[in-house]
């Protein structure tokens, strides 16, 4: 207790304990667990947002420049060459698939995990069956499984090991799949304060795609499959986009031979404006820089053949080397404070579900950690057959587009 107490003084949240004499104690002892195990230091990363924000000085600029990408008229010459030595070392065990299935999906509006979501029109096709069947696919080409890692939050990991387990894991060998829970954040209002979710817990959200490697590496379970098959390369991929294909043996074969410490799959974008991260150097190394922070000059630049300069968006399937990933893993990523609607309960204990946002969250995203490594190869792939993300209900990056990309690709649904 006394440990807690230091810890909520030196930070300023002793409202955290407001309603400790109404606890039992096992809901008291679990608050104290709670408080004891949660990261402040993003508390500090709030002051220095608003310390920055005060800032009349502007940070220096970045120097961006163009990073040249493997386009599919060059993987097309060296298809076969690539796709041997991907399945070589896919057959040796050397790539290990990672889904991101923490996020919260709530663009999608399901309180269930996204990838419990029925795709189907006329028969049951779940998001999560799309992506194991894509990688049973290479399974069935290689010979061998592929150890497949499944990152869930703690909002969602009891849910998501529930349905695939009934669902017998799609066909997928469940010796194969690890599941780990990523890191949660704190959530915080306008003025920095915690907020609290009831009377004995703390509002939380998941940290970010950004910190999965860390968080594989604390749940000794899954390190465990990555060290027993001594995997090389991790391939990881969102939940949500339900045509992307996974441990792609030419993907795997040029990351290889093209000697880099990351392979990024890329897309051509529609438009100069296109509303996704763009793979280029920041003062020299590899790095995705946001559509906002691209602006229109370097948006339309090109080079002398009349090609766009900063034309490969990233979808996020990327192949880390599990030595770079080592090597990175103690970096500090960018801590993101994002303002969202927060449910909590309030000071005379209520709970409210706010209509508009009410304070920020911390993110780490997975973009950022590209830069720490020293290469990356831009992998580019035909976007009508790789790229069907699933962000919305209706419109734009929705349901209803990727079911009508799956129907495109040949998919019954
Ligand atoms: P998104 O950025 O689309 O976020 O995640 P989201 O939480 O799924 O959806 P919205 O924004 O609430 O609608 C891209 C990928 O990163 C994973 C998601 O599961 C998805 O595969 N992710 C995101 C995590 O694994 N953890 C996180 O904390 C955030």
């Amino acid at each position: 207790m006394q440990e807690v107490i230091k810890k909520l003084k030196e930070n300023n949240q002793e409202h955290l304990l407001k309603y400790k004499n109404e606890l039992t104690q096992d809901e008291l002892n679990s608050l104290l667990n709670q408080i004891k195990i949660t990261d402040f230091s993003y508390l500090e990363d709030f002051k220095e947002f608003k310390r920055s924000q005060n800032c009349v000085y502007k940070k220096v600029k970045d120097e961006i420049t163009p990073i040249e990408a493997l386009t599919l008229s060059e993987i097309e010459k060296n298809k076969d060459k690539y796709k041997q030595i991907g399945l070589n070392a896919l057959k040796n065990q050397e790539v290990g698939a990672l889904l991101l299935a923490g996020g919260m999906g709530t663009r999608l509006g399901s309180s269930d995990p996204k990838g419990m979501y029925n795709i189907g029109k006329t028969k049951e096709i779940y998001i999560f069956q799309r992506l194991i069947e894509n990688l049973l696919c290479v399974v069935k080409e290689v010979g061998e499984f592929v150890p497949l890692f499944i990152m869930t939050s703690e909002h969602n990991d009891a849910s998501t090991r529930k349905f695939l387990k009934e669902k017998n894991y799609f066909g997928y060998d469940e010796n194969y799949i690890r599941f780990f829970v990523q890191d949660m954040a704190p959530c915080i209002d306008f003025n920095g304060k915690i907020l609290l979710e009831s009377k004995c817990r703390l509002a939380t959200s998941p940290n970010g795609n950004g910190g999965w490697f860390n968080s594989l590496l604390n749940n000794e379970h899954a390190k465990e499959m990555l060290n027993k098959y001594n995997l090389k390369w991790l391939n990881i991929f969102a939940v949500d986009n339900v045509l992307q294909q996974i441990a792609d043996p030419v993907f795997v074969g040029a990351t290889i031979a093209n000697n880099v410490q990351i392979g990024s799959k890329v897309i051509r974008k529609v438009d100069p404006y296109e509303k996704v991260g763009v793979m280029c150097k920041k003062n020299g190394a590899p790095s995705i820089v946001e559509y906002i922070d691209l602006g229109e000059e370097m948006a339309l630049a090109t080079d002398e053949r009349g090609e766009r300069l900063y034309n490969f968006g990233v979808i996020l399937n990327y192949l880390f080397e599990v030595e770079t990933l080592y090597r990175i893993k103690d970096q500090k990523l960018p801590v993101h404070i994002v303002t969202k609607k927060i449910e909590h309960i309030n000071e005379n204990a209520q709970v409210v579900k706010p209509q508009e946002p009410n304070g920020h969250k911390f993110e780490m995203l997975c973009v950022d950690m590209i830069e720490l490594a020293d290469s990356c190869l831009p992998f580019e792939v035909e976007r009508e057959k790789e790229f069907a993300p699933v962000k919305n209900k209706t419109g734009v990056d929705s349901v209803e587009s990727a079911q009508a990309l799956l129907e495109k690709n040949g998919y019954v649904l």
